[in-house]
């Protein structure tokens, strides 16, 4: 089926991204690290499990660290830990550390200062690769998240193994393409991977065509009955972004037609959805001048326009602290910056629009 509940697996699951597959299936094959980097629900979990799905892998899940203020490193241990290939001899060769304990398939990481070495647990899943003759991905979804690492820095890490492990090849996957780059510093001098060629990958919201023909695909499967006119409404609503696309697409098959008060509905759940997350960063950052900005930047608007407006509400701001917030904002995925600043959900932008509070 096109509408599903999580991230698509296979290859032939994949609506579209023929490009995009290819291009990731090529850097996998021929780069040591490679970004996908795309705004939140455009699909790059997706495509990485795809683009993936039969190769030798790590997948490691760090979503579920997206609203802690910081993570430490038995934290991420654990991630791994659930991440490890199923596999004899790669439990075997990392049963040799000191740190790691394997009882059948299951490993567990000593904790605190027992805990085992990242580079060496790194090099015993490249000897396991060059053994199998394979070329491992090692896969960190949502890696920005590692940037609130506490206790040393991933990103030494990072480069050491693009400089010593031939059988290993990373992706990270991002939406907050902001701490990203705060994460790995690739124009900084000073920075591990300074120097180090990454390939990246940015995927975007489905063209408009395509999210018509992603609804009216899904439908014909699904049996729902719609109206050209109300596809289109739906796609000025979600734009080409296919997690909100495919949300529809599941509501909608549950109800069996399409209508005006269903898309009505299902906008507004998954705009409680966006803005809740929303919400959460600005309890995170215990401030509410980002809900001001977020407010004045519905419709679009420049940094002027939006000085004006926190003034309203707030009273007068210096010129620094704004760009502090308004870089805080684009950095974390809110925001994007053109012309004019701009929210970068099309849901966030409906919540906006209507004046909702957290
Ligand atoms: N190419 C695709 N074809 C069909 N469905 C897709 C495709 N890409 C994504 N989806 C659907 O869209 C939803 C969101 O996709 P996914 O989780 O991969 O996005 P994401 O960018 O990783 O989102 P998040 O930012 O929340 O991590 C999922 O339900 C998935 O089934
Ligand atoms: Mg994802």
């Amino acid at each position: 089926m096109l509408f599903r509940e999580g991230p698509v697996d296979r290859p032939e699951e994949l609506f579209d991204r023929d490009e995009e597959f290819k291009e990731l299936r090529d850097a996998l094959n021929g780069r040591r690290l490679v970004l996908l980097l795309g705004v939140r629900r455009v699909g790059k979990t997706s495509l990485a499990r795809a683009a993936t799905y039969d190769r030798a892998r790590v997948y490691v899940d760090l979503r579920e660290f997206e609203w802690r203020q910081y993570v430490t490193w038995d934290d991420f241990y654990a991630a791994l830990r659930t991440a490890l290939p199923r596999s004899k001899k790669a439990l075997d060769l990392l049963s040799r550390i000191s740190g790691v304990s394997v009882a059948g398939f299951t490993v567990e990481f000593a904790r605190g200062r027992g805990r085992p070495h990242l580079p060496e647990t790194l090099k015993a899943l490249d000897e396991w690769a060059a053994a199998e003759s394979k070329r491992l991905v090692v896969v960190i979804d949502e890696a920005q998240e590692l940037y609130k690492l506490k206790g040393g820095s991933f990103t030494p890490v990072l480069a050491w193994a693009y400089d010593n492990l031939h059988n290993v090849v990373f992706l990270l996957t991002g939406s907050k393409v902001g701490l990203m780059h705060r994460l790995l510093r690739l124009d900084d001098p000073e920075s591990p991977l300074y120097g180090r060629y990454v390939h990246v990958i940015k995927l975007s919201p489905l063209p408009r065509e395509k999210a018509l023909e992603f609804l009216a695909k899904g439908f014909a499967e699904s049996g729902v009955v719609y109206s050209p006119r109300l596809l289109e409404a739906a796609v000025d609503h979600l734009d080409g972004v296919i997690g909100w696309l495919s949300y529809l697409g599941l509501e909608t098959t549950r109800a069996g037609k399409l209508t005006e008060e269903l898309l009505r509905e299902v906008v507004e759940k998954a705009a409680r959805m966006a803005w809740g997350e929303f919400c959460n960063f600005v309890k995170l950052r215990g401030t509410a001048r980002y809900l001001h900005i977020v407010h004045a930047a519905a419709e679009g608007a420049t940094w002027s326009e939006l000085k004006r407006y926190l003034e309203i509400k707030e009273g007068p701001i210096n010129d620094a602290e704004l760009s502090r917030l308004l870089k805080s904002l684009v950095d974390e995925g809110w925001l994007e910056k053109g012309e004019v600043y701009r929210l970068t959900d099309p849901l966030m932008r409906y919540a906006a629009k209507n004046g909702w509070r957290c």
